[in-house]
C-alpha cells in the first residue's frame, strides 16, 4: 500500500484524498487477488505423440491456502503427496512408479493466467518433461481411490507339483499380438502334432492376451467373438495329446485393454478350470492403478492360491517383468516361472541383451517346479538370422528357461524347425537336474557357459556375440574339470573325442557351438 500510496500526487483537499485512497484499496485488492488466485481444478494437456497416438496429461489440484494436494495422470494417477504455492511459482513432490518402484519426484510449475507450465525431472539423465496444462474446470477434483495395500507375511502357496522341467509349448504374442482366434489356435495345436513339435516335448498352446471379453451378470468372464467357445476349443487341443494355456491380469484391465481378473480372481480361476485349462500367464499390466506395487508378492499369491482352489493342476507364470527381486518370492507366491525382463523383441539385441546380461545372478533360483524366464522365443520370426536363433535357442536352454516357441508353426521353413526341435540340445534345456547355467569366461565378445546336468556332465556354450568368425576356448579349469573328457557336438551331433585341458572351436559371427562335456 505504501508503493501505491507513494506514487500518488500530493493532495489538494478531501476529495482528491478520499479519490486516492479509494484507487489505492482498488489497486491492492486486484494485486490479492492475482497473487493469490486459488489454483484448484483440473489442468489438462493434450498431445500427438510421434507415432500418432494421443497422449492426456491431467494436473489435478486441490489449492487450500497455498498448500497443494492432487494428482498427476498420464495413464496412472502419481499422487502429490506435498507441495505449495508461493505467489506465481508451485513446487510439488508427485509418488511415481518406475519398474515395480516408487519413487519421490520433485515438480516445479509456474501459472500464468489459466495456463501452468509444469516441470516433471525424469530418470536416468533424460531430459525434464516441460508441457503447458490449461485450466478445465475449477472444480475441486475428486482424488483416486486410494490404493490396496497387501501384506507380503503371506503363508507359502502349497507347490502345485507341476513344472519338473522347464515348460515347454508355444504362445501367441510374439507372432500374433492382436490377431489371434479359436482358428488359428487350432491351426497352431495340428501344426504343434504334424511339424513332430510335439513329440519333440512342446506341449502347452499357450492363448495370450486379447481372448477376453465382458463379465455376465454373474461377474463369470466370458470369452470374446474371436473365440466362440473356450472349452471346445480346450477339448480339441486336448484330442490332439496337448495342454492348453490362457492369459489374463491382477489388474482391472490386460496390458491390450481387456478384461483383467482384479476382484474376480477365484472366480476367473474355477473359470478357467472348467474350460480346461492348464496354464495360465498372468502378467501385471494395470494393477498399480488398484494395488500399492509393494504389495506385487502377495497379489501374486492370491491367484496362486486361487488356481489352487480351483481343483485342477494349473501351471502359473507370473509375468511382472523381474520387478522387486522377483526369485526372491516367486515360489512362495506359487509360481512356476517368473518373467526376469521387459518384453524380448525379435532382434539380435534385444535377445542378447536380455539373454546374455539380464539374467546373471539368478541362476540360484531355479529349481525342479520353479524357473526364472527370460521371455519366449523370438527363433522364426524373422528378426535374426538362422545363427542369431541358433544363439538363442542354445542359451535359453542353457538358462533352464521355458522354451515358448513364439513364431507361426504353420509356417516354418525345415531350418527353423530343426533349430527348435533338436533333441540333444532340447535335453540340456529338459535335465531333470533343473541347474541353470552360469557364465564361466568372458573375454571381449567370447562367452563360455556352463549348465551341470545329472549325469555327472556339463552341457557348454561357446558364443562369438562379435561380428567375424573366431576361436573361443572353453578353459577345463573354468568348468572345475582336470584331465582328459570326452566331447560332444550338440548341434551337430558329432563327437569331437577325447581333450585335455580344454576345448576351443571356431564360431561363426553371433553363433555358438555347443556340446557336452563328459568324463
Ligand atoms: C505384456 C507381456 C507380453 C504380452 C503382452 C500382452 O507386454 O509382457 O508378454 O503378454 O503384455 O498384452
Amino acid at each position: 500500500m505504501a508503493i501505491f500510496m507513494g506514487k500518488l500526487p500530493l493532495y489538494q483537499g478531501a476529495e482528491r484524498y478520499d479519490n486516492a485512497m479509494k484507487i489505492c484499496v482498488a489497486l491492492f485488492s486486484l494485486a490479492c487477488a492475482c497473487g493469490a488466485a486459488n489454483l484448484t481444478g483440473r489442468w489438462v494437456a493434450s498431445e500427438t505423440l510421434s507415432n500418432g497416438q494421443k497422449r492426456e496429461t491431467t494436473v489435478a489440484l486441490i489449492d487450500e491456502e497455498g498448500s497443494l494436494k492432487g494428482f498427476v495422470a498420464v495413464r496412472n494417477p502419481m499422487l502429490i503427496v506435498a507441495g505449495h504455492v508461493n505467489g506465481e511459482n508451485l513446487s510439488f513432490t508427485i509418488l511415481r512408479e518406475s519398474s515395480g518402484v516408487e519413487t519421490r519426484v520433485d515438480c516445479t510449475a509456474t501459472v500464468n493466467g489459466n495456463e501452468l507450465k509444469v516441470t516433471i525431472p525424469n530418470d536416468n539423465n533424460r531430459p525434464p518433461t516441460v508441457l503447458t496444462v490449461t485450466r478445465v474446470s475449477t472444480d475441486k477434483p475428486a482424488m483416486p481411490a486410494p490404493k490396496i495395500a497387501l501384506s507380503n507375511d503371506f503363508p507359502a502357496v502349497k507347490y502345485n507339483g507341476l513344472a519338473k522341467t522347464p515348460p515347454m509349448g508355444w504362445n501367441s504374442w510374439n507372432k500374433f499380438h492382436r490377431n489371434i482366434d479359436d482358428k488359428a489356435v487350432r491351426g497352431i495345436a495340428d501344426a504343434m502334432v504334424s511339424t513332430g513339435m510335439r513329440d519333440a516335448g512342446y506341449v502347452y498352446v499357450n492363448i495370450d492376451d486379447t481372448w477376453e471379453g465382458q463379465r455376465d451378470a454373474n461377474g463369470v468372464l466370458q470369452s470374446n467373438e474371436k473365440f466362440p467357445d473356450m472349452k471346445a476349443l480346450a477339448d480339441y487341443v486336448h484330442s490332439k495329446g496337448l495342454k492348453i494355456g490362457i492369459y489374463s491380469s491382477p489388474g482391472p484391465k490386460t496390458c491390450a485393454g481387456y478384461e483383467g481378473s482384479f476382484g474376480h480372481e477365484e472366480q476367473d480361476a474355477k473359470t478357467w478350470a472348467a474350460w480346461g485349462f492348464d496354464y495360465l500367464k498372468y502378467d501385471w499390466c494395470s494393477a498399480s492403478q488398484v494395488y500399492d506395487v509393494k504389495s506385487l508378492p502377495a497379489v501374486y499369491a492370491k491367484m496362486g492360491e486361487a488356481l489352487l482352489k480351483s481343483g485342477r493342476p494349473i501351471v502359473y507364470s507370473l509375468c511382472q517383468y523381474g520387478w522387486q527381486d522377483v526369485g526372491e518370492w516367486a515360489a512362495k507366491a506359487g509360481g512356476n516361472l517368473w518373467r526376469t525382463t521387459g518384453d524380448i523383441s525379435d532382434r539380435w539385441a534385444s535377445m542378447m541383451h536380455i539373454g546374455f546380461e539380464l539374467q546373471q545372478g539368478r541362476a540360484g533360483y531355479a529349481t525342479p517346479g520353479h524357473w526364472n524366464d527370460p521371455d519366449m522365443l523370438e527363433i522364426g520370426n524373422g528378426g535374426m538370422t538362422d545363427e542369431e536363433y541358433r544363439t538363442h535357442m542354445s542359451l535359453w536352454c542353457l538358462l533352464s528357461a521355458p522354451l515358448l516357441a513364439g513364431n507361426d508353426l504353420r509356417d516354418m521353413r525345415k531350418e527353423i524347425l530343426d533349430i527348435l526341435i533338436n533333441r540333444e540340445v532340447i535335453a540340456v534345456d529338459q535335465d531333470p537336474k533343473g541347474v541353470q547355467a552360469v557364465r564361466v569366461a568372458k573375454d571381449g565378445d567370447h562367452e563360455v557357459w556352463a549348465k551341470p546336468l545329472r549325469d555327472g556332465s556339463q552341457a557348454v556354450g561357446l558364443f562369438n556375440l562379435g561380428k567375424e568368425p573366431a576361436v573361443v576356448t572353453a578353459n577345463f579349469s573354468e568348468l572345475k574339470l582336470s584331465g582328459s573328457h570326452s566331447v560332444r557336438d550338440l548341434w551337430a551331433h558329432a563327437d569331437k573325442g577325447t581333450m585335455n585341458d580344454k576345448f576351443e572351436a571356431t564360431v561363426p559371427a553371433h553363433g555358438v557351438v555347443m556340446v557336452k562335456i563328459s568324463k
